[in-house]
């Protein structure tokens, strides 16, 4: 099996948004996905690249067509303790095509590209119950935060932050 590294292009729109539901399915939150195409081209190809992806592109295509077999969806942060931090969201190699390599090779490119940005680490969650994705991780030499430094993850909703940004002075 053939396939190359590339960074995403506008046209990889699609397989983005498959891949997103792909990965929300096996973590059994498929529901929760609500971002559009148009989204994704909005916020990963105009002025201000919200994100960034590199795909996993078969050569050649399989008979039936299918050429993206796996993603790493990622940005960079800022930590105002050690500077420059590259976050992966989103890391999915389809199925059949797991075992190989691929992912392997993706955190290769993603550790050599935080090497010539000058990061100082990647960050990521992973969800509790997704053990072999954590001994995937661990492997790597991944330390858990939430167990090592007490972290826990929090979110304001929409809803919240309408009511804060419309909340008057007293
Ligand atoms: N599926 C998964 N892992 C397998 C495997 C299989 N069928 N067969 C063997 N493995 C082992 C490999 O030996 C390898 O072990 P290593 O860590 O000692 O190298 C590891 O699992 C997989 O390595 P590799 O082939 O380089 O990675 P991959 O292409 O399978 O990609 C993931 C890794 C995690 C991206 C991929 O398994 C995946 O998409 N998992 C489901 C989605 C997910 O959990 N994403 C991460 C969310 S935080």
């Amino acid at each position: 099996m053939e396939y190359k590294l590339r960074k995403a292009e506008p046209k990889d729109v699609p397989d983005i948004l498959r891949l997103v539901k792909e990965l929300a399915k096996y973590e059994e939150m498929e529901n929760q996905v609500t971002l559009t195409e148009q989204d994704l081209l909005e916020d990963g190809f105009g002025d201000t690249p919200f994100y960034h992806c590199v795909i996993a592109e078969l050569q050649p295509p399989t008979t039936d067509g299918v050429e993206v077999v796996g993603f790493a969806m990622y940005y960079f942060t800022y930590d105002p303790w050690v500077g420059k931090q590259l976050y992966l969201e989103d890391f999915f190699i389809t199925q059949q095509y797991r075992g190989l390599g691929i992912g392997s090779h993706i955190m290769r490119h993603l550790s050599d590209l935080a090497m010539k940005t000058r990061c100082s680490g990647m960050m990521f969650v992973v969800a509790e119950n997704n053990e072999a994705s954590i001994q995937f991780y661990k492997r790597r030499g991944a330390e858990d935060l939430s167990q090592e430094e007490g972290w826990r993850l929090y979110r304001f909703d929409k809803e919240s932050l309408v009511k804060m940004a419309s909340a008057r002075e007293e």
